[in-house]
């Protein structure tokens, strides 16, 4: 039968204490509804539907390309009442999947199992917790049949005790769902709409109740605060850092390395402790990534060596680069193979060819750097002249001496040799050696300066 899913997110998240709104905020570097979208996208739903209402905007904006049915829920007035919100939207024939989008880390599996163990009943998932905290517990009769399930709020001290916690995703018929919803009311103490009346309600028809336990706590850790946001980013890295591990990735520590986005990495790729990886990251076989390095949407090409402390952004490096330590690679970098960046240089929207070198305290923006090149250290292109950017060319086999400024737009021919300390701010002629400097003099009449007494 057709599946859809409705994902709750329109709550506020108060104890965030936070203008972003909860389902927004970021985990693994992506915010906590896209986690659970692309889980439920798994599932091979006919439709998505979110309820959201906080911040609707902003959360509308922030799946602006996906495909999803939103559903404004105005006044957060309880979990139940935001689901109906969307009861006219769902066909009424459709299987139902309920979850929530401050639930980031569910799996699949879990909740096809959810579903299977729904039939023509009510399936709820549940996890035994050692702390169940402020979640809502599941009350089972004396025959250990699920009775009901009670807020922490409304429980009394002995259901408090009890450990199996409501998750809060639930699988039914669409029939089922509407039906219920009728008879929901919010005669509780937070006046509100609660979805988990769903449970009572079933039990007291008669309605086969399956409680599905899911194989993680982390499974259905919920995110209500910093702490929990932070204990679940830690859980999440874990998880990460297990994949990579398992994929034959060396990594000097897991418990620091930080993947806020997608890092592929080929054959014996070995990433030191500290470094962070965000959004797109791929590196090919055997890149060496050092410590406390930065690396965000790059593409690092086999063999490369990036020494510590590298910051590098929106880059494309060739192969058997070698980059740092305290290189800075800036949006629109793209390096050929055997490209060396050494200690202090910075460079931007720059191609440098096959072999190409600056090894020490260099700013190369917008330029082109050809092959076998050599920047000498405290090398400055000037592409700014305060109102528009300008390019330089260096054409292949170029010898930049130390401290030239290189003021663009000009043009160094192929093969030129340039004086260190030069200021160029014509056209070089290939071949040729230029200096454009003061000559050296010495002032034999000088004497140096003395100290006044008293
Ligand atoms: C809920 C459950 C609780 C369960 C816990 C699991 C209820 C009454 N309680 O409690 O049994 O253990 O989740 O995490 O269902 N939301 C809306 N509109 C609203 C209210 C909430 O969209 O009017 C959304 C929130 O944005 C959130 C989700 O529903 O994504 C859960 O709401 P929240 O207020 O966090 O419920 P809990 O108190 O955690
Ligand atoms: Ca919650």
């Amino acid at each position: 039968m057709a599946l859809e899913i409705l994902i709750l997110a329109a709550g506020q998240g108060k104890r965030m204490r936070s203008r972003l709104p909860k389902v927004l905020h970021p985990l693994g570097g992506r915010p906590l509804l896209a986690h659970v979208i692309e889980t439920a996208r798994a599932l091979g739903p006919v439709k998505i539907f979110v309820v959201h209402g906080h911040g609707a905007e902003q959360v509308r904006e922030a799946f602006r390309s996906q495909n999803i049915e939103w559903v404004l829920q105005a006044e957060q007035r309880g979990t139940a009442h935001a689901v109906m919100q969307a009861m006219s939207r769902v066909s009424a024939d459709a299987d139902v999947l309920l979850l929530y989008g401050d639930v980031p880390l569910v799996r699949v599996a879990t909740l096809k199992r959810l579903l299977q163990a729904a039939g023509d009943g009510l399936a709820l998932l549940t996890a035994d917790l050692d702390d169940p905290a402020a979640y809502g517990r599941v009350v089972r009769d004396g025959a250990g049949h699920v009775k009901r399930v009670v807020e922490t709020r409304d429980a009394t001290p002995e259901e408090r005790t009890i450990r199996e916690i409501n998750a809060g995703f639930y699988a039914l018929s669409a029939r089922r769902l509407a039906a219920w919803l009728k008879r929901i009311d919010n005669r509780n103490a937070q006046k509100e709409y609660y979805l988990t009346d769903l449970v009572g309600l079933a039990v007291g028809e008669g309605t086969p109740v399956t409680a599905v336990k899911a194989e993680a706590p982390s499974e259905v850790a919920g995110v209500n605060s910093k702490s929990e946001l932070a204990q679940l980013e830690r859980h999440y890295q874990k998880l990460v850092a297990e994949k990579l591990l398992e994929s034959g990735v060396t990594l000097a520590d897991p418990a620091r390395i930080d993947v806020r986005g997608e890092l592929v990495c080929g054959a014996d790729v070995s990433i030191d402790v500290n470094c962070v990886f965000l959004g797109r990251v791929e590196l090919g076989d055997d890149v060496r990534v050092g410590a406390n390095c930065i690396l965000r949407n790059v593409k690092v090409a086999a063999g490369t060596e990036v020494l510590p402390f590298c910051h590098l952004e929106d880059s494309a490096i060739g192969e058997r680069c070698r980059l740092g330590p305290y290189a800075r690679l800036r949006p629109g970098t793209e390096l050929a193979e055997d490209v060396h960046i050494g200690n202090f240089v910075e460079v931007k929207a720059s191609r440098l060819g096959a072999g190409a070198k600056a090894n020490h305290l260099t700013y190369l923006g917008d330029t082109d750097v050809g092959a076998r090149v050599n920047v000498g250290a405290g090398t400055i292109t000037c592409n700014y002249d305060g109102v528009a950017k300008h390019r330089t060319v260096i054409e292949d086999d170029c010898f930049i001496g130390s401290d030239a400024t290189l003021v663009a737009p000009v043009r160094i021919a192929r093969g030129s040799y340039i004086g260190a300390g030069s200021t160029i701010n014509e056209d070089t002629p290939p071949g040729q050696l230029t200096i454009a400097r003061a000559r050296q003099v010495s002032i034999p009449s000088w004497k140096p300066p003395v100290k006044k007494k008293g």
